[in-house]
């Protein structure tokens, strides 16, 4: 990849050939590319001056309430792109039911392929027996989300051109430089110009947003208790829980109200997906691999449907409206028979989920000790680290945790890390899935509104010193000119 580029990986500021700066123009529309969800937000720069908060988003239809992200999904026919999101849901589902899914390709969750991997261009993507350059599907993606906006825009901006336009697109902190650069080349592939594009960090563009809330008590002037914006000094954790990746980082709100990192982003992946992953570990613990996969590959449509109930029943966990209850395909039941002799109830009741999984008629029944097996692993390691995190010293002084991302919409989540940072106020802000789409919108109209960050390197040159016995190593010793020195000493240019 091109390494003259590399400097603005982290979101500085690019300049048009003719000068013209990205903070000069119109409108900045923002993309989150999520895992599991995407979905973009925009505001007009003369509004943004008005009132930073006027940020417009998408209500979505597709489901039956709406939502202002939707499935990051991509359907091909052939090689050709039949649609994204919940249309391409849609579609796969007919073409399931009628048995003519041959020749077409279901992309999902394909984000997290990007993590911890070494990306390239020539990096491929399996699916139903094919396989498609992984670009191809990021930058079409991309260019579906791009395209809905200008299309909209006709309606409502006829006037903005598109060199008018500012695009954000969200990149996880913890990405490599090289999966961040993946995605810019996937954002010009869909037709953007280098330069309207900035890529934004995702716990950092949400932090932005937290910070324009009103989500600190405080005693005003005349002695009122109120809850406002965080005040000068103020440090807290800020944590994106998505669906692939919980990306954190601590940021503190300078003397000049900016934002400091005081501690760098790190995290993993301990997204909402891994329930759903534990989800089926469960059912291949229990009925045995080669019966799950058997109904994976021969009923694929109850397969896709399950894991669509499955993911609804786990937003209902810790709500009012809880069931314990999840109803267990009819077509996966009788494959379950067939390669058992035991009885469905037998089966759970010799397994090692006895006391915590029950069999009822059609349904598995999951109390407390049954959700804990879901959810708790994922939610410790968000703890854990989240604890290394505060035993640094320069973190001893947070005094809130903010989770964000559609993973700390769950009441299970924010309840086990409550109780667990008992001592630090522990906040889900208004909108949490929408902080980081916000924030980066945010970003896009002021960049400058981060003015510290954490080196994720130190950067140096190797020197040559006199060579000192005892203290330096013998196999760096040279002699150059009839001196003896110890090479590759490190140089430290930039101190983390
Ligand atoms: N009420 C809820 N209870 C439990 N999980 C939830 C709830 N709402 C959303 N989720 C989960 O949150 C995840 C989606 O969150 P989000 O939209 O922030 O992720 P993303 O942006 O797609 O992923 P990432 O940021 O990791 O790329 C999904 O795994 C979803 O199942
Ligand atoms: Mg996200």
């Amino acid at each position: 990849m091109a390494s003259d580029t590399k400097k603005r990986i982290d979101g500085s500021r690019n300049r048009g050939p003719d000068g013209e700066s990205a903070d000069t123009r119109l409108i900045v529309v923002a993309i989150d590319f999520g895992t599991t969800f995407s979905g973009y937000a925009f505001s007009i720069r003369s509004e943004f001056v008005r009132d930073p908060m006027s940020i417009k988003t998408i209500h979505w239809k597709g489901n039956k309430s709406g939502s202002y992200k939707i499935p990051t999904a991509l359907l091909l026919e052939g090689t050709e792109v039949h649609s994204f999101g919940y249309a391409a849901e849609l579609k796969y589902n007919e073409l399931l039911e009628d048995e003519e899914d041959a020749g077409w390709h279901f992309f999902r969750h394909f984000k997290m392929e990007l993590y911890e991997k070494d990306v390239d261009l020539k990096m491929t993507l399996e699916v139903d027996g094919g396989s498609t350059l992984a670009i191809d599907i990021f930058s079409d993606s991309l260019a579906h989300l791009k395209n809905h906006f200008l299309e909209e825009k006709r309606t409502t901006y006829p006037d903005i051109l598109e060199t008018d336009i500012h695009w954000v697109i969200t990149v996880p902190a913890i990405w490599n430089d090289a999966a961040k650069q993946f995605m810019r080349e996937a954002a010009i592939r869909a037709g953007i110009e280098d330069n309207h594009i900035t890529l934004a960090l995702e716990p950092e563009v949400a932090s932005i947003y937290c910070k324009m809330l009103p989500l600190q008590r405080k005693t005003d002037e005349s002695g009122f208790d109120i809850i406002a914006k965080f005040d000068v000094g103020h440090k807290y954790l800020i944590a994106d829980l998505g669906g692939g990746t919980a990306d954190m980082t601590v940021h503190q709100v300078g003397g000049d109200n900016k934002l400091h990192e005081i501690h760098r982003a790190s995290g993993g992946d301990w997204g909402g997906m891994k329930v759903d992953q534990k989800f089926l570990e469960i059912l291949s613990t229990l009925f045995g691999k080669d019966t799950l996969n058997n109904f994976k590959e021969n009923a694929r449509l109850e397969f896709f449907e399950l894991k669509k109930a499955f993911h609804i029943w786990k937003t209902t966990i810790g709500t009012e409206v809880q069931s314990s209850r999840i109803s267990i395909p009819g077509k996966f039941i009788e494959m379950i028979e067939r390669s058992h002799t035991d009885s469905i109830n037998e089966i759970v009741e010799k397994s090692v989920y006895k006391g915590k999984i029950k069999w009822k008629k059609t349904k598995l029944e999951l109390g407390e000790k049954g959700i804990d097996l879901l959810f708790r692993e994922t939610v410790d390691e968000i703890g854990n680290h989240i604890d290394e995190i505060l035993s640094n010293s320069k973190c001893a002084d947070v005094g809130m945790i903010l989770l964000v991302g559609g993973f700390s919409q769950s009441p299970y989540v924010h309840r086990i890390l409550s109780n667990r940072f008992i001592h630090l106020n522990v906040i889900v802000p208004p909108d949490p899935e929408l902080s980081v789409l916000k924030g980066a919108v945010l970003y896009g109209h002021d960049p400058n509104i981060v003015t510290q960050r954490v080196c994720r390197r130190t950067y140096g040159i190797a020197l040559h010193e006199e060579f000192i016995k005892g203290e330096h190593r013998d196999d760096k010793r040279v002699v150059i000119d009839g001196a003896t020195l110890c090479k590759d000493i490190f140089h430290c240019i930039c101190h983390p």
